[in-house]
């Protein structure tokens, strides 16, 4: 779909590490270009046409992001640096207020690094626990077994929507239904769900949602985290500095802006948060049912083919996203990756920064395809081609 909005593919390749970023369209290129060339000035304080424009432009790309969410308000949406700082700001902005010694968090071990050293950071702060869900026999979150391991110190769930090396879907809706009964929050790191199918914060009724801009066809240094207002007005900024404060006096006395703009220090990323705004406008005039529909049809097509070819063993051939993890018989991930990128064809190889997912899958280091809408089965079958290759194993250097 679309790939004629992505100019990168004139070049040829074959883009499947959407998991790691995703292209680019022109319309995003072109909106961050428009910002740069017709109204370059910053935001929140300047008088004069071209910075009220800025402004007009900033404030319209935290709506579309709050459209895109069906949150409640705009003011629920903070513009972050990615993924990784959004959840660093809820795990030192939040929890650490509100979190005491030996309260426990539960994780998984198929998380993101993103979603597991902050939280060991806490541990060592403030004395919380870790704990890790066990997962099922897929590796997949059960809300059975969160039941069994929640006890009286539980009082954050933190888990991947969909997680980015087996590309499981949690289920979180009902994960906090029963959390919230319990008086659980539940944190949910959406940077390989948002890009990929509907994300509603209200009817997933989570309290924090962390994401990132560049997988969702934005531009790099932007994210995105989204808290319920009532959260939020209680968390503190990680971040002091101009922009944020409404006043403050020579002995210290201080009064910070309201939500949002009180967790947005310094001159924003204005141009990516626009850039991203127009990436939202792009994904929504696609539809992101019919995106999700078309990467799980990619993702059954290719597990088909893959499963022609003896050698290639699948980790995650069951999950309902378009990830697929695998491994070619005494190839080494990494020159696998290495001899594709001979082919043109871009796949991800290594830990993925899930390092301890190894305990769970029992392998350090895999291949990933991770697909976008801009994907086709042609292309899939080009890496098919080039994975049966009766001399694969001498051109691999
Ligand atoms: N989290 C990104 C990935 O999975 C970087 O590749």
């Amino acid at each position: 779909m679309n790939r004629e909005d992505f100019p990168i593919l004139n070049s040829g390749i074959i883009y499947f590490d959407n998991g790691a970023t995703s292209l680019k369209p022109r319309q995003v290129i072109e909106k961050m270009k428009e910002y740069y060339f017709e109204y370059p000035s910053n935001v929140h304080r300047g008088d004069y046409g071209i910075s009220l424009k800025a402004d007009a432009e900033y404030l319209e790309a935290r709506k579309l992001v709050k459209e895109f969410l069906h949150a409640e308000k705009s003011e629920e949406i903070i513009f972050t640096s990615g993924t990784t700082d959004s959840l660093n700001r809820v795990v030192f902005g939040y929890m650490k207020q509100y979190l005491k010694e030996n309260d426990e968090v539960i994780l998984t071990k198929s998380e993101h690094a993103s979603n597991i050293l902050p939280w060991f950071e806490l541990e060592d702060q403030i004395g919380i626990k870790v704990t890790y869900l066990e997962l099922g026999p897929h590796h997949e979150v059960t809300l059975e077994q969160i039941k069994k391991q929640v006890n009286d110190r539980t009082k954050v769930i933190s888990f991947a929507h969909v997680t980015n090396v087996l590309g499981d879907v949690r289920p979180i809706k009902e994960i906090t239904k029963f959390a919230h009964e319990k008086g659980i929050l539940v944190v949910v790191d959406g940077a390989q769900s948002v890009p990929h199918m509907r994300v509603d914060v209200k009817d997933l009724d989570v309290d924090f949602l962390a994401f990132s801009g560049h997988k969702m066809c934005g531009p790099t240094g932007i994210g995105v985290l989204y808290g319920k207002e009532n959260l939020l007005e209680k968390m503190n900024p990680i971040s002091f500095g101009g922009g944020m404060n409404a006043m403050f006096l020579e002995d210290g006395t201080r009064e910070y802006e309201k939500i949002p703009t009180r967790f947005e220090a310094g001159t924003p990323p204005i141009s990516e948060a626009i850039g991203l705004g127009e990436a939202i406008r792009y994904l929504m005039n696609i539809g992101m049912d019919q995106i999700y529909r078309y990467e799980k049809e990619l993702k059954t097509y290719a597990v088909s083919k893959l499963k022609e070819i003896p050698e290639i063993e699948i980790y995650n051939e069951e999950t309902d996203s378009g990830i697929i993890s695998f491994n070619y018989k005494d190839i080494f991930a990494q020159d696998l990756a290495i001899y594709l990128d001979h082919h043109h064809i871009c796949v991800r190889a290594g830990s993925h920064c899930a390092k301890i997912l190894k305990e769970e899958l029992g392998k350090k280091n895999t291949c990933r395809i991770s697909f976008s809408f801009y994907n086709t089965k042609e292309e899939i079958d080009e890496l098919i081609r080039a994975l049966k290759n009766p001399h694969i194993k001498e051109e691999l250097f």
